[in-house]
């Protein structure tokens, strides 16, 4: 068994497909190649605007691929009943706000438990794992834990974007977090931001058992091939896990 999962984000295929309202590049057809490629897992943000994914791309990845689906999405209950009813091995809670470039920072669960654990225990029920995607801090693990989460996905776009000088604190706070969230027995996966360098030190995270990446592949596509990138991505992970 691989010791590190590598999800592979294809959001971005739908986004250059929807530049042009028409069918092509085919996100089904990026699924298929990553599964080919290696990659464990596809993860897809159904965005509440569907600026790149959509709700037919989502059910049709899901039955024609063999590989787990991660469905992104934000915590509310109109998503969540999509969520019920696509049916994907697992659902990452996000923050969403609509006018973001992208997801920029993790999730508010502390504070907010009487509002999320409902949502999370409804996927339970529908045999659905349940991550939320938060910044990695003691009281949103805790927090996390406390509502039957079954992962905690930490944001790493901090650490991405770190000045040289502040990325050794940055990385400091996600080995820690990780730490604190294995003690506590739920799984952590981590995400945002990674590339070919970057993807280094956040592989040497023991506890962390799943990467989810996707602008860079999606982007490095386009000089090296989608299957190529994502071999490459998973050989860089695996080397640098196998030589923590
Ligand atoms: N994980 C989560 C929960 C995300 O929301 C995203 C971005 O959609 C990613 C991972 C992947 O981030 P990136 O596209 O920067 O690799």
């Amino acid at each position: 068994m691989k010791e590190i999962r590598l999800g592979v984000n294809i959001d971005h295929v739908a986004t250059l497909r929807n530049a042009r309202g028409g069918t092509h590049p085919d996100p089904i057809r990026a699924a298929k190649i990553a599964e080919v490629a290696g990659a464990d897992g596809i993860t897809v943000h159904l965005r509440e605007d569907r600026r790149h994914i959509r709700d037919e791309d989502v059910k049709n990845i899901i039955k024609e691929t063999i590989i787990p689906v991660n469905l992104e999405l934000a915590g509310n209950q109109q998503m969540i009943e999509i969520a019920c009813a696509l049916e994907p091995n697992a659902v990452c809670i996000v923050p969403e706000n609509r006018q973001e470039v992208t997801t920029e920072g993790g999730l508010s669960v502390f504070g907010q438990e009487n509002r999320l654990a409902p949502f999370i225990e409804k996927l339970k029920r529908k045999k659905i794992k349940v991550s939320l995607f938060i910044d990695p801090k003691v009281q949103e693990i805790e927090a996390a834990v406390n509502i039957g989460a079954d992962i905690v996905e930490f944001h790493t776009g901090r650490y991405c974007d770190a000045e040289e000088h502040n990325k050794y604190k940055e990385l400091t706070f996600l080995v820690q977090a990780a730490n604190v969230a294995n003690n506590y027995g739920i799984e952590v996966h981590a995400g945002h931001g990674l590339n070919f360098n970057n993807v280094v030190q956040i592989s040497k995270i023991k506890q962390i058992k799943e990467l989810n990446i996707g602008h860079f592949i999606i982007g490095e596509a386009i000089f090296l091939g989608l299957k190529t990138t994502i071999q490459e991505m998973r050989r860089i992970i695996s080397h640098a896990r196998n030589t923590a």
